[in-house]
């Protein structure tokens, strides 16, 4: 009966367990009803009176190194999950990556949050468009340089049969969508319109083929050029900063009258002059202006009754600045090195 507890104890003790089954295996196989442990009691009343005491100690102290070994594998197999074929659970799992929203995404949202919170809705239309939307309706003559193979990008010319009212392109602003907001709306309208725009250019640091707008639109009673530049001050300080000034300088765009393009004042040199805003102190960021009444008139707008201002900025423009980035390709190479640099936010 020695011989029987000793091996018993050296079966117990190079047992590992590999998974809560197995030890459970163990316990019913030493502790259970008909376990080894009750056939050694069994056994033991047939035991001669001399050697019971040596005997005795000897099942109790190979049941308790049961138990030991039962406590201690479980702990061992609570830290480390471990399957049925003897996998490590609890290693951890391979990277999830979240990714991140794309540069053009954030600035575009931060935008499109700015103007919502002093009124303006937001309005979409159609990337390929017609040459009344695009070009006729917003005032363009027919000789405008704008309407240029240079610069647009044509699905189909007029047809000889007029089957379609002029050429199909692909819209080079949105203010396409403004065009088809006043001719379905009545003032008062407060909108802007983002969007992709296709223009036939070469492709550089400087310039793209596609890109990103944001344009606005607000028409009312006496609106007025003061309004329009309270509205840009207000988007400039919460877009770069509260100590940001701006200026306007007088411009041309056929759809507005008069004309101004926008400046912000260098955040990298407080103004003093640095080589990203080429020692002027001033960063160009947007265009701007006073609707020209033949784009009301064109729109069924009363003119007489009715005046308003409008803006259009480029949101990869607007992203350079803000992100210091000074090759425009990178946003559209995606770049996951370049990408990865933008925390995810939502
Ligand atoms: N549509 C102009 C552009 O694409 C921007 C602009 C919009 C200018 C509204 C003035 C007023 O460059």
């Amino acid at each position: 009966m020695k011989n029987k507890i000793d091996s018993l104890v050296k079966e117990a003790e190079i047992f590992v367990a590999k998974s809560l089954n197995d030890l459970e295996c163990f316990r019913i196989q030493f502790l259970g009803k008909k376990g080894s442990i009750s056939s050694l009691f069994q056994d033991f009343k047939n035991v001669p009176v001399d050697h019971r005491k040596e005997i005795g100690q000897k099942i109790n102290a190979l049941k308790s190194l049961i138990e030991e070994t039962i406590y201690q594998e479980k702990l061992k197999l609570s830290g480390t999950y471990t399957s049925e074929d003897g996998k490590d659970l609890s290693l951890p799992g391979d990277d999830l990556s979240l990714g991140s929203r794309h540069p053009i995404s954030l600035v575009r949202n931060d935008i499109i949050e700015i103007f919502n919170r002093q009124g303006f809705i937001i309005s979409e239309g159609p990337e390929i468009e017609n040459d009344e939307h695009v070009f006729s309706k917003l005032n363009f003559s027919p000789e405008h340089p704008a309407r240029d193979m240079q610069d647009t990008f044509f699905i189909e010319r007029q047809s000889a049969d007029n089957s379609h009212p002029g050429d199909i392109l692909l819209r080079t602003h949105t203010s396409s969508v403004q065009v088809r907001v006043m001719e379905n709306q009545k003032p008062p309208i407060r909108t802007i319109s983002p969007g992709r725009v296709f223009r036939n250019e070469a492709i550089s640091a400087r310039a793209h083929c596609i890109f990103h707008q944001i344009e606005g639109l607000y028409i009312d009673s006496n609106v007025s050029f003061a309004d329009l530049k309270q509205t840009l001050l207000y988007f400039s300080k919460a877009m770069f900063g509260e100590e940001t000034k701006i200026r306007l300088r007088p411009s041309f765009f056929p759809f507005t009258e008069p004309s101004a393009e926008m400046d912000v004042s260098c955040k990298i040199c407080n103004g003093k002059g640095c080589n990203v805003c080429k020692y002027t102190g001033w960063l160009e960021v947007l265009g701007c202006g006073m609707v020209d009444p033949n784009v009301l008139e064109n729109c069924n707008i009363d003119s007489s009754a009715y005046t308003g201002f409008a803006f259009g900025m480029g949101v990869e423009r607007i992203a350079m600045l803000k992100y210091q980035v000074n090759d425009l390709r990178m946003y559209f190479e995606n770049d996951v090195r370049f990408l990865e640099q933008f925390s995810y936010s939502l």
